[in-house]
Formats: C-alpha cells, structure tokens, sequence
C-alpha cells in the first residue's frame, strides 16, 4: 500500500472522509444540518490543515478548537460522536495509506479528538 506523502494524498484522504462522513449516522448532521458547511471552502482547509499537521507546511492558519464551540452550542458534541469522528478517519486512513505518516495521522487525529471532548463536555458545563 501506498505512503502518505503529498498533498495530493491528503486531498485523496480527506475527500474520502468526508464521503463516508456526510452519510454517517451518528454525525452527518453536524455537517449538513447544524454547521450546513461549505464544502468548497471546508475542504481546501482540512487539505491544509493536514499538511501543517504532518509535512509542517504551515499552510494552515485558523482556530481549529475555536470553531466547534458554536457547534457544541447548538448540537452537543460528545464522547460517542468523537468516538465515530477518530473510527471514520482511522479507517480511511487505514483503507488508503501505509507508514509512518498514516500512522501519525490517526495519533494526531486521536488526540486532537480528546482534547476537543474535553473541552467541549467543560464548555457545556460553564
Ligand atoms: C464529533 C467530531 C467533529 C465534528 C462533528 C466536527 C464538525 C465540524 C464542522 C461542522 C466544522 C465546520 C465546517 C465549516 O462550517 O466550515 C468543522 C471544522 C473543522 N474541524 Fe471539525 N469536527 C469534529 C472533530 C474534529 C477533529 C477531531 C478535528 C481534528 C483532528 C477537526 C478539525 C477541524 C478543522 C481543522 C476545521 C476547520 C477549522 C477552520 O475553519 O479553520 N474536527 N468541524
């Protein structure tokens, strides 16, 4: 299988997350219901935000907790959601890539998922 090292490669991982993402039962409706997101421009930036994550680009600029808050405000993000989030994208990547980048996109992912449940669950209590 192949190693995950362009961007083209992280284009072809966040597309099909996304795909298996907008018909998930457990978190479509983030997507196309509450946040009704754009994709055209919400893609170009996952593609970045990646590639800051994993080549160190620094392509990416923007709040990436920051933006979740008012989505937590309408709909409640929990632990189940997070938990479906990190299974979707391990298994895209898994299904995709090989090697240590694939590897450190799912440890990052899963990370970045805790603390956003965190944080999310102490934002629902204030
Ligand atoms: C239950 C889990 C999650 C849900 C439902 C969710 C949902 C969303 C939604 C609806 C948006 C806004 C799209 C828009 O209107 O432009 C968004 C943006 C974003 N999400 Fe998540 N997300 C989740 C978890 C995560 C995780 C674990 C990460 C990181 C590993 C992440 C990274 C991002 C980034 C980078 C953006 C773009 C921020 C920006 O605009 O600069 N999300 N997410």
């Amino acid at each position: 299988m192949k190693k995950l090292e362009s961007r083209e490669d992280i284009e072809l991982l966040v597309n099909s997350f996304y795909k298996k993402v907008i018909i998930d039962e457990t978190i479509s409706s983030f997507f196309n219901d509450i946040a009704n997101v754009n994709w055209d421009k919400h893609l170009p930036k996952m593609y970045s935000f990646w590639e800051t994550i994993l080549f160190g680009q620094m392509s990416y600029k923007g709040n990436p907790m920051g933006v979740h808050f008012p989505i937590n405000e309408i709909q409640a993000m929990e632990q189940k959601h997070f938990d479906r989030w990190v299974e979707l994208w391990k298994t895209t990547v898994e299904e995709n890539f090989t090697g240590e980048n694939a590897d450190t996109a799912i440890y990052k992912a899963e990370n970045i998922a805790k603390l956003m449940a965190f944080k999310m669950d102490i934002a629902r209590r204030l």
